[in-house]
């Protein structure tokens, strides 16, 4: 399920576990991070091509596209045995902005997402179907945990895709991993 936990910078909770859609929608509307459930039910092999993965989900691209207009898209797709898997990991995990507006649409797997906003930080567990956007310029970080496995494609308001300002705050580490993270959720 979908998990929406607020941190303060230092790391102690305030609000565990927000997993009703519209308590989501609406936590994250705050925040200007937008918010929506779609159908992703298409069967892809683990290692599908980035142009398997667009072509599977096209009808969906077209109408992001046409809501958004965005310039460019690409797919993220990790799996437990991916060769690149730790470096992948290392470079999500560090704390970045985009000066872009930017979407990711989850279309298998779970991975978590830290927005940092003000002296708040929202872990947002996001999972297959789950459409979530990245405001421009908002401090953020994404752990994909030690055995990632997800797919998720990424659109993006330049032509030049992803890229990254990194904020060199370490704050990250101060806050649960995607592993630790589920098992919060599992033992709450
Ligand atoms: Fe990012």
């Amino acid at each position: 399920m979908t998990s929406l936990s607020i941190y303060d910078e230092n790391a102690s909770v305030l609000s565990f576990d927000i997993s009703s859609y519209q308590d989501l929608v609406s936590k994250l509307g705050e925040i200007g991070v937008e918010f929506e459930r779609w159908n992703a039910n298409i069967p892809l092999a683990e290692d599908a091509t980035p142009d398997i993965v667009l072509n599977a989900y096209q009808k969906d691209i077209e109408r992001i596209n046409q809501r958004y207009g965005f310039k460019s898209v690409d797919v993220v797709s990790l799996y437990p045995s991916h060769p690149q898997r730790v470096e992948f990991r290392e470079k999500f995990l560090a704390e970045h902005t985009h000066s872009d507006f930017e979407v990711r649409f989850f279309v298998e797997g779970q991975a978590l997402f830290y927005l940092h906003v003000g002296n708040l930080v929202y872990l947002v567990l996001c999972e297959q179907g789950d459409l979530i956007s990245v405001p421009a310029n908002t401090p953020h970080w994404f752990d994909m945990g030690e055995s990632p496995d997800f797919k998720a494609i990424r659109f993006f308001s330049t032509p030049d895709g992803w890229v990254a300002n990194f904020t060199g705050e370490e704050i990250a580490r101060k806050f649960p991993s995607f592993d630790g993270y589920r098992l919060k959720l599992s033992s709450n």
